[in-house]
């Protein structure tokens, strides 16, 4: 039978080998990652008198944007002969690595905060065949343990201090610019590890000495207030936020984080736990599902317009980094319960008051 004709190259490695590390030889472990949406936004956009495009990561084969990441690390763990891969997660990198690592037929470890993973994300590493271990710690001894355990034993580390992780979410940037025909004014997303806004940087960098795109976006990256230790400048010991996956006290990529900020112009701030709840909130009613930690970035757009520091008619490019189903127990805490109801038209139209 013959193939479906596809519009080109699937996954990131493919469609953008030729800006990456890989060679002939590299074998590809793709889900076929990248290539998401990016979703116009009419609400955000009147609210804040700017265009405001959403980059939905959430739609990536693990439901984030760490399958861009993953995918090349994975590869080239695998081409340089490894048999196994660790990462301390939040959540989100552990399922994406268990599903990667699964794919190659790896051995994966991981080593999350207990208590402090949503349920999704835990599904999907358990599922994945992932050894999951929930450490008595917070996400930052995690990631000590785990840097131990790749320096001392043969395991690769997949976190993003894995250069091939930043190389492989560079492409969110590509296909943004790709998108827009040139960079954004102005970016904004949620900030935890720091490992993402490095990227994103770097891809609009090579963007621009690619000439792709004629102008560079300023930088605005996104933390919890009660988890902001780039803000403060220094490391918080007992970080504490809703938003789960960027619960990170002494981020890995600190120093990539601030070099994109100020070498673009923009910044790095702190949003509160409410804000990340109405933003969150926000984005459910025009139909886009994301987790809270998602959120961060447009909370803080929204926080930029209030103090007048949104240029009116600026292009905007906001990072959705994960998938609202990712943490159904947040969801369902906060929606209304389902009403039962008899089997019958007429006591169910009576209770939406339009029999
Ligand atoms: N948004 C989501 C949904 C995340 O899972 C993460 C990080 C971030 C934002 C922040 O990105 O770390 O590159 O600054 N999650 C990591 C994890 C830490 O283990 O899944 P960052």
């Amino acid at each position: 039978m013959r193939k479906l004709d596809v519009a080109g190259p699937r996954g990131i490695i493919r469609r953008y080998r030729d800006h990456l590390p890989v060679g002939d030889d590299t074998p590809v472990v793709t889900l076929d990652e990248g290539d998401t949406p990016l979703i116009f936004s009419e609400r955000l956009s009147s609210k804040v008198e700017a265009e405001v495009w959403l980059k939905y990561e959430g739609l990536n084969p693990t439901g984030s944007f760490k399958d861009r990441g993953m995918t090349l690390a994975i590869s080239k763990a695998l081409e340089e002969g490894s048999q196994a891969v660790v990462c301390a997660s939040t959540g989100n990198t552990s399922a994406s690595a268990a599903a990667y690592a699964a794919r190659a037929g790896m051995v994966c470890a991981v080593l999350i905060p207990e208590g402090n993973v949503a349920l999704g994300k835990l599904a999907q590493a358990l599922v994945h065949g992932a050894k999951v271990f929930e450490i008595e710690g917070n996400f930052d001894q995690a990631q000590k343990l785990t840097q131990q355990m790749s320096e001392q034993h043969p395991f690769t580390l997949v976190n993003s201090v894995n250069p091939y992780r930043v190389e492989g979410q560079k492409t969110a940037a590509f296909e943004v610019v790709e998108a827009l025909g040139r960079a954004p004014d102005l970016h904004v997303m949620p900030v935890g590890n720091a490992g993402n806004i490095t990227a994103y940087w770097r891809g609009y960098r090579e963007a621009h000495e690619l000439t792709w795109s004629s102008s560079l976006p300023a930088m605005f990256g996104f933390q919890a207030e009660g988890a902001n230790p780039i803000v403060r400048g220094e490391i918080v010991q007992d970080p504490k936020t809703v938003a789960t996956a960027i619960r990170i006290g002494n981020p890995a990529s600190w120093s990539g984080a601030v070099d994109a900020a100020t070498s673009s112009g923009g910044r790095i701030s702190s949003v509160r736990d409410k804000e990340i709840i109405e933003a969150y909130k926000g984005l459910a009613e025009e139909g886009v599902f994301v987790e809270l930690a998602s959120a961060a970035g447009v909370a803080g757009l929204l926080e930029m317009h209030r103090a007048g520091a949104v240029p009116a008619g600026s292009t905007i490019a906001c990072v959705l980094t994960g998938h609202g189903l990712k943490d159904p127990d947040w969801a369902m805490s906060t929606a209304p319960r389902p009403r039962k109801v008899e089997a019958d038209i007429e006591v169910i139209l009576a209770q939406l008051d339009m029999a």
